[in-house]
């Protein structure tokens, strides 16, 4: 958000606008801060529910990057006159599970007309201030541990071209419908050092702000990144979605790229991706009881880099 004027001052303000991270934090006593997101989007998929479900999953996530306790929701919903009632009461029925399942509190809303579908939600969580988890302090010789695989922005282009097969529909739909709770519940049972959850700006934009954040550099491991099935062979054929050129763009002059890297494999670190997973920067002698605590993730995750001192690039992809 670097349009935004740096005009918040308050001591009690623990996170701001300054480190692109995913929700403010504002400290109300020495035992609780507050931690206030908001998030919506234009459906992904055709079924009202799901979208719904997939809408929220996102927006909560902003609150367990934090490392905090989603607690009360908020509706945003904007749809056209036309669009019959049954499916609107699908979408919310859809987001009213998930922010069920996150055991936060559906309090209100807020509708408009629009003439293009958008869902999602405002979250208020809760964190003791001592506990805030912010992208800006991953130290060097941490481990990075990514918990969901990345390509639902290819994976979603090939769902609406049709090419989608049921199998690689179903991960795609599940992966976005796993709340990260379960994640951020082991992070803070280990103590990690920063988080941040991967959503439009690709796990590339995600992990740069966490290294610009940090002032320190990354080294990516490109042969461990966990890839939704079927999501090479798309991009292999092409169906890269126009924001994964703009991330790109935007900051490809900050990452040096090895030589044997592929060229469909970049096309996934930029793809902007929908309810993503949690990026961890844990300390390494930490890492091994992390991974440990992993193991009952219903999704795939893995150790995909390491905290570098700062070069003269803020990712290198090896
Ligand atoms: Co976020
Ligand atoms: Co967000
Ligand atoms: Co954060």
């Amino acid at each position: 958000m670097r349009l935004l004027p740096k005009v918040n001052k308050d001591e009690n303000l623990l996170v701001g606008i300054e480190t692109s991270d995913d929700a403010a934090v504002y400290k109300i006593d020495d035992n609780t801060a507050i931690i206030q997101t908001v998030d919506f989007f234009t459906p992904v998929v055709d079924d009202p529910y799901i979208y719904g479900q997939i809408a929220a999953v996102n927006s909560l996530s902003d609150v367990y990057a934090m490392g905090g306790t989603p607690k009360l929701a908020m509706n945003i919903i904007c749809f056209p006159s036309c669009l019959d009632s049954n499916i609107v009461a699908e979408i919310l029925k859809g987001g009213y599970d998930k922010i069920k399942e996150a055991g936060a509190l559906l309090i209100g809303g807020h509708t408009i007309e629009d003439e293009e579908p958008k869902y999602g939600l405002s979250v208020s969580g809760f964190i003791n201030p001592k506990d805030v988890v912010t992208n800006a302090n991953a130290k060097v010789g941490d481990v990075l541990i990514l918990t969901k695989p990345i390509g639902s922005g290819i994976l979603n282009l090939a769902y609406r071209g049709e090419l989608i097969k049921d199998k690689e529909y179903n991960s795609l739909i599940e992966n976005m419908l796993t709340l990260n709770s379960f994640a951020r519940d082991k992070m803070m049972e280990v103590g990690i050092n920063a988080c941040t959850d991967i959503t439009g700006f690709g796990l590339l934009g995600h992990m740069i702000e966490m290294s610009e954040g940090s002032d320190v550099s990354i080294k990516l491991y490109s042969k461990d990144i966990p890839i939704l099935e079927g999501a090479l062979e798309y991009a292999k054929m092409g169906l890269v979605p126009e924001g994964a050129y703009s991330n790109e763009k935007f900051i490809k002059d900050k990452i040096k790229v090895n030589d044997t890297v592929e060229r469909v494999l970049l096309d996934i670190l930029y793809d902007p991706q929908t309810s993503g997973g949690l990026l961890i920067s844990v300390a390494k002698e930490k890492s091994n009881k992390l991974l440990e605590l992993l193991k009952e993730n219903t999704t795939d995750y893995s150790v995909i880099g390491e905290v570098i001192d700062k070069r003269n690039y803020e990712i290198e992809i090896i």
